[in-house]
């Protein structure tokens, strides 16, 4: 009963192999191994003709139970591994949804365009109409319709990004005046924004900034009415306790003209170092259109009067922020933009 002995030992051989199988791969290199055509219970079956013909039969189904207990112990062992697999893969793909999501960085309006839409909101509550013109324009809306001759000091090459010799950048949004007044007729009431350009480039000064014109064409338009639009527009934007002060001053379109200050809105109008010690900032030129700009555009000064006046974008964000380089603006450093 050797034999019978030696099956026995091999399945228990088997089962201590079965206990620490870790793959499915190392599974089947001991079916291969035990139950193959060249493993070891093969082996062990070929030996049976050597058995005595009446023990053939026992020891025969014997082999043939130990056979059908192996294979279904294998068959259980790959189905626990496959399924230990399955668990292991869903554990790794878990993902927690309880965790709080990452928030995309927010960005803010440049100060400038929230100073543009503020200087605009003013106007349009007094009712003026937002237009705009060209940035690349000619010599002759530029200057010559504006009264501004070619012995002008403002038409030096020093101040003016010429394309030819009648083309230009604009180095004001002024023009837009004329458009305007050539393509209709008053009652006009419009603010023009935009960028305008000079060669220029200091703490104070860029090449490339932003202005906005106003101008209001009626008949019987007093001085006074723009004393009141531009007091008006200071005391919203500056706050309700600015003062406005007119200058005695000179632009080439407006006759007689005025340089704009509002009290200092640092001191109050006391005096300190950002006013200078005047207790005043300008911030704007204004007058009444000159009577040579509207026969440029086939006005008769006689029947209609008007104002204009042009302001610095970047010069009223720098006196309502307290910035004190324009460069800052232009730099795009996300510290400097994050805090308006
Ligand atoms: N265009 C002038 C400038 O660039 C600003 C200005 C002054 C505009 C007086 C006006 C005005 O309409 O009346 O400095």
């Amino acid at each position: 009963m050797e034999l019978e002995r030696e099956l026995e030992s091999l399945e228990g051989e088997i089962a201590d192999r079965l206990k620490s199988v870790s793959s499915l791969e190392e599974l089947d290199s001991i079916r291969v191994e035990y139950l193959g055509r060249k493993g070891k219970l093969t082996a062990l079956l070929r030996r049976m003709g050597q058995l005595p013909p009446e023990l053939r039969p026992v020891i025969g189904r014997k082999a043939n139970e130990l056979r059908q207990r192996l294979e279904s112990a294998i068959q259980e062992k790959a189905i626990a591994l496959k399924e230990e697999g399955k668990r292991k893969r869903l554990a790794a793909e878990t993902i927690d949804i309880t965790l709080p999501g990452r928030r995309p960085a927010l960005g803010v309006k440049h100060p400038i365009t929230q100073t543009l839409e503020r200087i605009k909101e003013i106007f349009v509550g007094m009712g003026f109409e937002v237009v705009e013109g060209p940035e690349i324009e000619t010599e002759y809306y530029n200057f010559e319709a504006l009264n501004t001759p070619w012995y002008h000091p403002a038409r030096d090459m020093q101040d003016t990004f010429y394309i030819t010799d009648s083309i230009l950048l604009r180095t004001q949004t002024s023009p837009v005046q004329i458009r305007v007044m050539e393509s209709r007729k008053p009652p006009i009431r419009i603010i023009a924004p935009g960028k305008v350009y000079r060669r220029d480039a200091d703490i104070s000064h860029s090449p490339m900034f932003h202005q906005v014109e106003g101008l209001l064409v009626d008949r019987h338009v007093t001085f006074a009415e723009l004393k009141g639009v531009l007091a008006a527009f200071a005391r919203q934007m500056f706050g309700p306790e600015t003062k406005v002060r007119f200058r005695p001053s000179f632009f080439p379109f407006t006759e007689p003209s005025a340089e704009v200050d509002i009290s200092c809105i640092i001191c109050g109008g006391k005096g300190c170092q950002t006013c200078g010690w005047t207790g005043w900032m300008e911030i704007l030129g204004a007058g009444s259109v000159d009577p040579e700009v509207f026969k440029a555009v086939g006005y008769d000064p006689e029947e209609v009067t008007g104002f204009a006046f042009g302001m610095g974008v970047e010069r009223i964000a720098m006196l309502k922020f307290g910035i004190n380089d324009i460069r800052l603006f232009f730099e795009n450093d996300i510290r400097f933009l994050s805090q308006f």
